[in-house]
């Protein structure tokens, strides 16, 4: 059987606020960011504050492109780092909001708010922290539809209430705006027993959920089409931890998932396609969507209609030209992993044979 909800979060808490002092605290891999930084990123981190940075436990790179002038949510915000980095990235005329539910780390990222608006030019801060717990939103008193962005580093598993955290993100975002964030993931579900063990869920372990039933519970909150930016498989380090986890195997995943109604469950043909201009700073010459579309300057290249979409329905519409329409249906976009399931399936492709998968 599992805890309860309240005693979990509670343990959360000691974990975040009292027993980790900081990274170097860490038993795993899980909660550290290896991948190697983009310069903007770089040189944003060197703005903030030493105390912020000691007490960061994030497990990706959750700031996405495009963010200047737009409202941005960080769910378990943890000390501030990723909200000192957006805060920049936002600029004056953007907002960012990070929320947490232990008293500790929201001290931390207070203390410094100041410091970073004097640190970064602004003539008013641009940043908030809000105590509250990212599966009630609405307790937090934030309304509908109110963001453009959320992000997330490192929270999810740990959240009780996965497919509630889903949902109020879907609530309070805008059309159009992604859910951008990185988490722990396992190849299986995860039995009560570890789930249970008080340092392997503080370590982002054992709170992580079956890759697959993610795919489900984001499908269900209304995030048609979850896009995955990049991934890595963690390495457990610690020889107990290492024990207990024995035949599971995690993953730090990065996924954005868009608020778009019109997603469709595969990515169906219309013949379309989209020809990238230019224009994202950090992205002159080739702009990435996900971990398979890396669209080059000036190329017209084919997508399918949910590519399309994510493309033409939301900020990133300007940097792009679109051709066709929605008019004619072409059927499973080619390559997609969706195959036809019946007979005529054999005279497209051999019994046996792989297909690359484009989602
Ligand atoms: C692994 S730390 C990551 C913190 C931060 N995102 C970072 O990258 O440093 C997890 C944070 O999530 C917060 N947290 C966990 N569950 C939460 C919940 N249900 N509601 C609000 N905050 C939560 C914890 O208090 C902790 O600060």
């Amino acid at each position: 059987m599992l805890k309860e909800t309240d005693l979990l979060e509670q343990e959360v808490q000691d974990y975040y606020g009292r027993e980790l002092q900081s990274s170097a605290d860490l038993k795993t891999n899980a909660c550290c960011t290896v991948t190697g930084l983009p310069d903007q990123i770089r040189a944003g981190l060197k703005k903030i504050h030493p105390e912020v940075l000691t007490r960061y436990y994030g497990c990706g790179l959750t700031i996405p492109t495009c963010l200047e002038g737009l409202r941005v949510l960080d769910l378990g915000s943890g000390s501030g780092r990723d909200c000192y980095l957006l805060s920049q990235l936002v600029g004056e005329s953007g907002y960012v909001l990070g929320i947490d539910m232990t008293d500790e780390q929201l001290a931390v990222a207070n203390r410094h708010r100041e410091w970073h608006r004097e640190q970064f030019g602004f003539s008013a801060a641009n940043v908030d922290f809000v105590k509250g717990n990212i599966q009630d939103l609405r307790g937090a008193g934030i309304g509908d539809a109110e963001f453009d962005v959320i992000v997330s580093n490192c929270v999810v598993n740990l959240a009780a209430d996965k497919r509630a955290v889903l949902s109020e993100a879907q609530r309070v975002l805008k059309e159009g705006g992604e859910f951008y964030f990185s988490d722990v993931y396992c190849d299986r579900r995860i039995p009560p027993e570890l789930v249970n063990d008080r340092e392997l869920y503080g370590e982002c372990l054992s709170g992580a959920l079956y890759w697959n039933d993610f795919l489900n519970l984001a499908r269900q909150a209304g995030f048609g089409d979850p896009r995955i930016v990049e991934s890595r498989r963690l390495t457990i380090d610690n020889e107990s931890v290492q024990r207990k986890t024995e035949g599971y195997r995690f993953y730090s995943v990065t996924h954005r998932l868009f608020k778009l109604p019109a997603l469709e469950p595969a990515c169906e043909d219309y013949g379309q396609a989209v020809k990238y201009l230019g224009g994202v700073d950090e992205q002159p010459t080739r702009f990435q969507l996900d971990d398979h579309h890396l669209f080059e300057l000036g190329k017209i290249v084919p997508v399918c209609g949910n590519s399309w979409l994510m493309l033409a329905a939301t900020r990133y519409r300007e940097f792009f030209e679109f051709y066709g329409d929605f008019s004619t249906h072409f059927g499973i976009f080619p390559g997609c992993g969706t195959e036809i399931p019946y007979q005529d399936r054999t005279e497209a492709e051999p019994a046996g044979s792989s297909t690359s998968s484009c989602c």
